[in-house]
């Protein structure tokens, strides 16, 4: 209760103070991770290796989420939070090495990394997706 006003005016004061940091939305986040899967998947269909590297760099370089989200989990989750640390990171490894291999024309390693990287995305949804949905709506 009062953790969630005070995120709320840690993010009110902070999108006042400045435009630097782009406040998204963790569900949003994750849709638009949906959308650049389906562009690296479409690349190795179409046998478009940059458009798979696209795809991986889209999703290592994906946004934070804002900072009354991030408040929130650091908050909510407890000694889970390092899991849920690693979880992310490890998405952001697979997708540079995804984005490498598909750099280098490496069509075995595309698909490879490719799997890997769902992998990665479904370890997370796995263990963490609910809880961390339901810390989203409180
Ligand atoms: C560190 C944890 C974590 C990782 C890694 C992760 N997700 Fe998620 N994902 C979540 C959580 C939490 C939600 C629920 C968000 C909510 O409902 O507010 C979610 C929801 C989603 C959704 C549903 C969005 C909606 O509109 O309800 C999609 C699609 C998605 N993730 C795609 C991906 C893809 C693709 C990857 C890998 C590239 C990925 N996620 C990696 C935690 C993660």
């Amino acid at each position: 209760m009062g953790g969630k006003f005070f995120a709320v005016l840690i993010t009110g004061a902070l999108t006042g103070i400045s435009g630097l940091a782009v406040a998204a939305d963790l569900k949003n986040i994750m849709a638009q991770l949906g959308r650049d899967m389906h562009q690296v998947s479409d690349g190795i269909m179409q046998d478009d290796l940059e458009q798979v590297a696209q795809g991986a760099q889209a999703v290592a370089d994906h946004p934070r989420p804002s900072l009354g989200q991030r408040w929130r989990i650091l908050q909510g989750m407890g000694n889970e939070l390092e899991g849920f640390r690693q979880a992310d990171a490890r998405v952001h490894d697979q997708a540079v090495e995804l984005g490498e291999v598909a750099r280098a024309g490496d069509r075995e390693g595309v698909v490879k990394h490719y799997f890997e990287l769902v992998e990665a995305c479904i370890a997370c949804h796995d263990q963490y997706r609910q809880p961390v949905r339901e810390l989203m709506r409180e």
